[in-house]
């Protein structure tokens, strides 16, 4: 209960990464967890937020990816964000957890999560999603390089953090991105480094 009493301001939290890295699982995991315990907790996938909102301006080749318009998108989320923070929740502190590959690319977060892991443990969940093997290179290799990082960096800065979630649990993974939300923990972009993996 310790890291939630450090909660006391209305936070957006937005969780990127690599495919398959895990942001939707732990993002259930971290609204479930603060509604649980009091908080106005809200969760926008934002994949099913796009489709919802018409967003959808065709597939890639692969059919595994939807192309979105992301000026549209980030307008379309900066709303959502500004309707939720604008509610009356009677003292309640709201907080607004937003997930998905795309979310580094829109502005709105008070503090930007990438989620990283290592690329071998990347590889075995990719190849049960059935991608094919030119997605799963290509996903594997942003990882190793840390494409979303550097992303997110371009327009976050130092609002933007990592986690190693490659020996975490999905209970760990929460509390660590309520340390780096609460300020308790700087996990700042830049110390994880999965470029061994391409020299196996
Ligand atoms: N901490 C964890 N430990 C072990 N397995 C995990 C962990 N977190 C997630 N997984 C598993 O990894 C797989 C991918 O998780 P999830 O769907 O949450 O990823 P994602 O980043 O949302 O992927 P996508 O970008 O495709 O939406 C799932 O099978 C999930 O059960
Ligand atoms: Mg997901």
């Amino acid at each position: 209960m310790s890291i939630l009493n450090d909660l006391s301001n209305d936070t957006v939290i937005f969780i990127s990464g690599t495919p398959c890295t895990g942001k939707t699982t732990v993002a259930i995991e971290l609204n479930d967890y603060l509604s649980d315990n009091g908080f106005n907790s809200k969760l926008i996938k934002i994949n099913d937020f796009a489709i919802e909102n018409d967003l959808v301006l065709g597939e890639d080749p692969d059919k595994f990816y939807k192309v979105i318009d992301i000026d549209k998108l980030n307008d379309c989320l900066n709303r959502e964000i500004n309707n939720f923070l604008s509610n009356d929740t009677e003292g309640s502190i709201k907080v607004l957890i937003v997930e998905g590959h795309l979310s580094h690319l829109c502005d709105g977060a008070d503090k930007m999560i990438v989620l990283r892991l290592n690329p071998s443990i990347l590889e075995e969940r990719l190849k049960e999603r059935n991608y094919s093997k030119s997605k799963i290179e290509e996903n594997l290799e942003s990882e190793a390089l840390a494409v979303c990082s550097a992303e997110a960096y371009d327009i976050y800065g130092e609002k933007a953090h990592e986690i190693d979630v490659s020996d975490k649990s999905i209970e760990e993974t929460r509390d660590l991105i309520l340390e780096i939300v609460t300020g308790n923990l700087e996990s700042p972009l830049g110390l994880i480094d999965f470029m061994e993996w391409f020299l196996k």
